[in-house]
C-alpha cells in the first residue's frame, strides 16, 4: 500500500517512513526538500498519485501566533483537496492531548483548525492525540536551564495542592487503564469516569463527594439529559461529573461486576455487551437507575 507521508523528514515523521517500510509498505516522505511544498501546493499532485492513505505529520516552521495559524489552515486544506482529487481512501493527522482545554494557546488554536479541517474533509480520517515526544525533554530542559545551572520547571499546581494531586491520580488512572490488557480502549464516559472515581478516592476532600453529585444533576437538568455522553468519542466538562458519579453508582452496586465489566470491553466486546453479560441491564435500565440513585427520575440519555 502506498503511504504519502507529509513531513516525512521530520522528527516523527522520518521514524514513520522507517516503520512503514519495514512493515512492507510503500512510503513517499513528501517535505520541501523532497518537491513538496504543502504549503503552496508544489508536488501534491505528483506525490499522492496512486496513495491510499496520507499522514500529515508536517509542522510549521514558525510557531509565533499568525504564521502557525496561517501553516495548519493552508497546508492542510491543500493536502485535503489534493487527496481528494487523487481517491486517497484514508487521512491521518496527529494532533495534541487537550488541543480543545487550551484554545488561549496560538499553537493549540492552530491545531484546532487543523483537527476542524479534516474533520470537515469528507475524507475517512483518524486523528492521533499524541502527549509531547520524549525528544523534547533536551530542549525543554536547555530552555529551563538558569544562569546557576540548574533546571527550574514551573507547573500551575491551583490554589489548592489537592486539585493537583486528583490530577495526578486522574492521569496516572489513564496510564494504567490503558496499559491493562491493552487494546481496545475504554469508551470516554467509562474511562473519564473511573480516572475521576479512584482520584476521588485516593485524594480524598471533605464535601467533593457532595458537590460533584450536585454538579452532576444540576448539568443533567440543565442539558435535560446525557448529551450524548455514552457514544461520544470524549465527554465534555460538563459530562465529569456525570461519568464520575455514574462509575460510582455503577461500583456500588457491585465492584466485582465492574472489574469485569472493564475486562469485559478490553477483551473485546462493545460496552454494551459487557454491560448486558455483567449487569443484566441494556443501557436505558442503567440510565434510568442511575437517574433514581441521584434523584432525577426518568434520565434519558
Ligand atoms: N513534537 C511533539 O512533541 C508533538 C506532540 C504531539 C503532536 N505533534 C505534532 O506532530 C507533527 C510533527 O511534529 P515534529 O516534531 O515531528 O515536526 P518537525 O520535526 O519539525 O518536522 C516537520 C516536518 O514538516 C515538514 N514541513 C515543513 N514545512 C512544510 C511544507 N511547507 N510542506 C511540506 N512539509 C513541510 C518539514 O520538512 P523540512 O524538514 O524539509 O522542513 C518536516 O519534515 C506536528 O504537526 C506536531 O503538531 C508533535
Amino acid at each position: 500500500m502506498k503511504v504519502v507521508v507529509i513531513g516525512g523528514t521530520g522528527l516523527i515523521g522520518s521514524k514513520l517512513v522507517v516503520e512503514l517500510r519495514e512493515r512492507g509498505h510503500e512510503a513517499a516522505p513528501a517535505a520541501p526538500n523532497t518537491g513538496v511544498n504543502s504549503l503552496t501546493g508544489e508536488g501534491l499532485e505528483d506525490v499522492l498519485e496512486g496513495a491510499t492513505v496520507v499522514v500529515d505529520v508536517s509542522n510549521s516552521p514558525s510557531f509565533a501566533d499568525e504564521p502557525v495559524m496561517e501553516f495548519f489552515r493552508t497546508s492542510t486544506s491543500n493536502v485535503l483537496q489534493a487527496e481528494d482529487a487523487a481517491g486517497v481512501r484514508h487521512h491521518v493527522g496527529i494532533s495534541i492531548v487537550g488541543t480543545e482545554r487550551l484554545p488561549d494557546n496560538a499553537y493549540f488554536a492552530a491545531k484546532i483548525a487543523q483537527e476542524e479541517l479534516i474533520k470537515a474533509s469528507g475524507i475517512p480520517y483518524s486523528l492521533v492525540h499524541a502527549t509531547q515526544f520524549f525528544e523534547f525533554v533536551g530542549p525543554t530542559a536547555d530552555e529551563a536551564t538558569w544562569d546557576d545551572g540548574k533546571v527550574h520547571i514551573a507547573f500551575y499546581r491551583q490554589a489548592d495542592p489537592l486539585t493537583f494531586a486528583h490530577v495526578l491520580v486522574h492521569e496516572s488512572v489513564h496510564g494504567f487503564v490503558h496499559r491493562f490488557r491493552a487494546p481496545p480502549s475504554l469508551p470516554s464516559w467509562v474511562n473519564e469516569g473511573l480516572a475521576e472515581t479512584i482520584a476521588s478516592e485516593l485524594v480524598p476532600r471533605a464535601a467533593r463527594a457532595n458537590e460533584t453529585t450536585n454538579r452532576a444533576r444540576a448539568s443533567l437538568q440543565q442539558y435535560s439529559g446525557m448529551g450524548g455522553m455514552l457514544d461520544a468519542r470524549q465527554i465534555s466538562p460538563w459530562q465529569y461529573p456525570v461519568a464520575e458519579t455514574l462509575c460510582a453508582f455503577m461500583i456500588r452496586q457491585n465492584k466485582r461486576n465492574y472489574v469485569d465489566f472493564v475486562v469485559g470491553i478490553k477483551e473485546g466486546l462493545t460496552w454494551e455487551e459487557s454491560l448486558e453479560q455483567r449487569y443484566k441491564a441494556p443501557r436505558d435500565r442503567l440510565v434510568r437507575a442511575y437517574g433514581e440513585s441521584i434523584n432525577l427520575h426518568g434520565l434519558k440519555e
